[in-house]
């Protein structure tokens, strides 16, 4: 086969191969991976993300009220403490590094060993453990309900207001 029409069979085939590449698009793939491509938007009720944003920066939810999630996750670092081991309160220093929370709600597990299935099953982790935050829910709960940016009566109108949205 001379030189000019195998240059050509390469050319044609090149072209075969991107042509089809790009004719399949992400809708077409049946996705079914363990890591998938992010939304482009999501659809999140601003109330929601503001008592999202003040439970996260709010050291009340620690034993001793010095520690918030944002202080090993610090957002404005790429939501982590970038140290080798976080510590928590009573300067008490954990076992491990502080993964990233930027798009932890994508992660198909959570923490570095996938220990929990969900945000909701990993945000006991920190308020429970000792070197962490060292609290409980009861405790947060009574903390919160005695915060008169939350409560109004006793009650937390702010958080049961956002279950309804
Ligand atoms: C004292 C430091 C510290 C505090 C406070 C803390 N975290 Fe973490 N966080 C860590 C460490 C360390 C890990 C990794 C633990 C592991 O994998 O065993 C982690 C893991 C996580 C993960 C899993 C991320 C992933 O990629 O797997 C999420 C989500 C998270 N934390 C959210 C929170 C929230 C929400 C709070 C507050 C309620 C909080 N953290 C408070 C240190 C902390």
């Amino acid at each position: 086969m001379d030189t000019y029409l195998t240059n050509s069979i390469r050319i044609i085939l090149f072209l075969l191969i991107v042509l089809t590449a790009s004719s399949i698009s992400a809708a077409d793939v049946e996705l079914d991976e363990p890591i998938l491509p992010l939304p482009l938007a999501q659809d999140l009720a601003p109330k929601v993300v503001a008592i999202g944003d003040k439970l996260f920066h709010d050291p009340c939810l620690s034993h001793d009220n010095t520690i918030s999630c944002a202080h090993c996750h610090r957002l404005a670092t790429g939501g982590t403490d970038m140290l080798p081991k976080s510590f928590g309160i009573r300067g008490q220093t954990g076992a491990i590094k502080a993964p990233t929370v930027y798009n932890s709600a994508f992660n198909f597990v959570q923490f570095w060993d996938g220990r929990a299935a969900t945000l909701e099953e990993q945000v006991s982790g920190p308020i429970n453990h000792p070197l962490e935050m060292g609290s409980s829910w009861l405790e947060v709960v009574n903390k919160l309900k005695a915060d008169p940016e939350v409560t109004v009566g006793g009650s937390l109108p702010l958080y049961s207001q956002s279950s309804t949205i």
